[in-house]
Parts: C-alpha cells; structure tokens; sequence
C-alpha cells in the first residue's frame, strides 16, 4: 500500500459524511503480545481515541463505531464482564475530551439489554453532549442488523393494526424511520479491521450502496493516519449506483 496520507491531501469535497467501522482484532492482538484478551480491548480504546480525533480533523460529520454486537453476547461472561466494565470506564473518562472537541454522542442497539451502570453513564454522556454541534459520534452496542429490523417489523406491525400508518405508505424511507439509525445519512464507508472479510450483522440495510475497505490492521494498532489512508481510497473510488461509468462522469 501507499505511504502515509496526510489529512490535508485528502479531497476536501469529496470526505465521506458518514464512516462507519468494525473495530475487530483486540484479541488476536493481546495474544500477540502475549496478553489476556481484556487487555486488548482497553488498548482499544486508545485506537477510538486517534480516530475521532482524525475524524473530526477532516470533517466527518458522523462516525458509527461497532463495539459490541448481539453476537458478542456469547463470549465467555469472564470477558463480557470486562467489556461492560471497560465500557463505564471509557465513558467517565472519555465523556469530558469529548465535550470539548464538540462531539456528540448517541447509540444504537439493545442498549436496555446492557448493565444498569452502562446504562447510566451512557445516558450521562449524552446528555452532557447533546447541544454539541461537531462530530456526531454513535456508538453501535448490543447491536445487530437483523436485531434491529426485527423491532422495525413489529412497530410497523403496531402501527399497522392501529392505522397510524397505511401499507400504501410502505417505502424504503418509512421502513429507515423505524431503524435506530433515523437521522442518519448512510455510511459512505465501511472500515473493518483485523483482516476478516464479512460485515458480521453490521448496519445491514444501511451499507446496501456503502463502499467497504478492509485493513489486516488489527484495532488496537489502528489510528487517524489508517483512517485517512481508508479515505484517501475511498476519494478513488467511482461510485456508480448502477448506472455506466459514462453517465457518471458528465
Ligand atoms: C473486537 O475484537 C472487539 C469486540 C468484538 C468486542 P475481538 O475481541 O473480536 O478480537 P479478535 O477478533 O478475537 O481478535
Ligand atoms: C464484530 O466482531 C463485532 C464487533 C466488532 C463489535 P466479531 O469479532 O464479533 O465478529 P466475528 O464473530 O468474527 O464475525
Ligand atoms: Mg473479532
């Protein structure tokens, strides 16, 4: 690949508006270095750091990070435990940096599943943010695909039987309302790292036209010049959405 990318070589008119990444690889990367897997994933954290930092450098508008899926709710409860746990302290101790940049912070996924105590401080932290006018930071947890239009389908099923909505009205728009992703553009990119080539239940029916950049990197070695390297691709890319490449370009 290239060397590095700096973020002002980057097409100014041409930065994705919404990224999203599959922080994959803190275990892989503990067992490297001989560690336990919990060690990993707090070195991890350091990796969301840089990159919301490089996020916001560029001008991102919003950054999706997948950091726990429904899948995830499987591991040994020696490592969910830890997670959890990491989780509260990654909030308190990341919420105040946060604020000052101007970040904002929302969620997606089954977040009423997840510990009372994350529960809290995450309300906390956003709460604290929510006037914050950069970027938009949305943390996928507990979080699935097909967990998510599953509760689509049956709040549509609601609305339907108590005619609030009408089976005319079924668009693809009014299916994105029922999504906890409402509000949001669609990913532009897709970043996974840790060298698997699969999205793993991630933002399904968002990334039907998203453009996805696989790195071996593993998370915990990632940072903002990765994340600009992954643009910088991107800023390569035609996007076509089915049409010729000749009616893209006039
Ligand atoms: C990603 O790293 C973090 C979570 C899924 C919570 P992994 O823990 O999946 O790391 P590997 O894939 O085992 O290396
Ligand atoms: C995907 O990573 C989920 C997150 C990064 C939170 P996994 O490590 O759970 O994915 P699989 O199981 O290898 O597909
Ligand atoms: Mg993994």
């Amino acid at each position: 690949m290239s060397g590095k990318v700096h973020s002002k070589e980057l097409k100014s008119d041409k930065i994705p508006k919404h990224v999203a990444i599959i922080m994959d690889g803190n275990g892989r990367w503990a067992e490297q270095h001989g560690l336990d897997r919990i060690f990993g994933h707090r070195e991890g954290v350091e990796a969301v750091r840089s990159v919301v930092e490089g996020a916001g450098e560029m001008g991102i508008q919003y950054l999706t990070l997948y950091a726990f899926s429904t899948e995830n709710w499987n591991r040994p409860r020696e490592e969910v435990d830890a997670l959890m746990g990491l989780l509260v302290h990654a909030i308190v101790a990341e919420t105040e940096n946060l604020h000052k940049n101007n970040v904002s912070l929302r969620t997606i996924g089954d977040i009423a599943s997840l510990p009372e105590q994350v529960q809290q401080k995450l309300a906390g932290a956003i709460a604290k943010t929510a006037e914050n006018s950069g970027l938009r930071l949305v943390l996928a947890l507990s979080y699935s695909g097909r967990w998510e239009m599953v509760e689509a389908a049956k709040r549509m099923a609601d609305e339907l039987k108590n005619d609030k909505i009408d089976k005319s009205s079924i668009n693809e728009e009014l299916i994105g309302k029922y999504l906890p992703t409402f509000g949001l553009p669609d990913p532009e990119l897709l970043i996974r790292t840790g060298g698997e080539f699969r999205v793993s239940n991630f933002l399904l029916w968002q990334i039907a036209y998203t453009e996805l950049y696989f790195t071996q990197k593993l998370w915990p070695d990632y940072r903002k010049d990765d994340l600009f390297e992954a643009v910088n691709d991107f800023q390569k890319r035609e996007r076509r959405f089915g049409k010729t490449s000749e009616q893209i370009r006039i």
